[in-house]
């Protein structure tokens, strides 16, 4: 016996889709936070103004972080399994970066946030109409998420040492860690 494929009508997600989307933004909001606490664990005790700025931005993730945490809860969205990495490799990140100096934390914040921009633009696209709540929430960190990558770029990033590579690098990082957790 065949079943016959329900009708999906354009624009609606299925909430698997929207699960999906739920689940990678909380893994990657978490990772944010992790790969700041990683920077101000080197950084956080210096009155730069660089520190400062990494502080605010901390601020600003631990925010979306929380708003993620709720919609997990809320839409009984099953976390990341990957939880346990993203904990571990964001902290490290950061605190690598950091290690290498002020300007270098802050071309990870602009590595990072160049994928996220294209990430959360890519949601807010296929989101559509279907979800106005979650997609108002996404249009306000990616404005979030932009202001980072330009207040990163402000103090420096593009000067910090082997900044292709090191740009290059964690951009591929983050889209590996965008498509593993989607899917895990
Ligand atoms: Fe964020
Ligand atoms: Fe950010």
């Amino acid at each position: 016996m065949t079943r016959k494929a329900r009708p999906v009508s354009p624009g609606t997600k299925t909430s698997d889709e929207i699960a999906a989307m739920i689940r990678v933004d909380h893994a990657g909001e978490y990772g944010a936070v992790r790969i700041y606490e990683g920077q101000l664990a080197v950084l956080g005790a210096r009155a730069s103004k660089t520190a400062d700025a990494i502080r605010h931005m901390a601020e600003q993730e631990q925010l979306h972080l929380k708003t993620f945490d709720a919609l997990i809860n809320e839409r009984r969205v099953r976390p990341t399994a990957l939880e346990p990495v993203w904990r571990v490799a964001g902290f490290a990140l950061g605190a690598a970066t950091a290690l290498m100096g002020e300007k270098a934390a802050m071309a990870c914040t602009a590595a990072v946030e160049e994928v996220i921009d294209e990430h959360y633009a890519g949601q807010i696209e296929r989101l559509g109409d279907s979800d106005p709540m979650l997609k108002q929430t996404v249009e306000r960190f990616w404005a979030d998420e932009i202001a980072h990558r330009d207040t990163a770029l402000a103090f420096g990033a593009e000067n910090a040492p082997a900044y292709r590579l090191l740009s290059g690098a964690i951009k591929a990082g983050c889209r590996l860690a965008i498509a593993l957790s989607t899917r895990l």
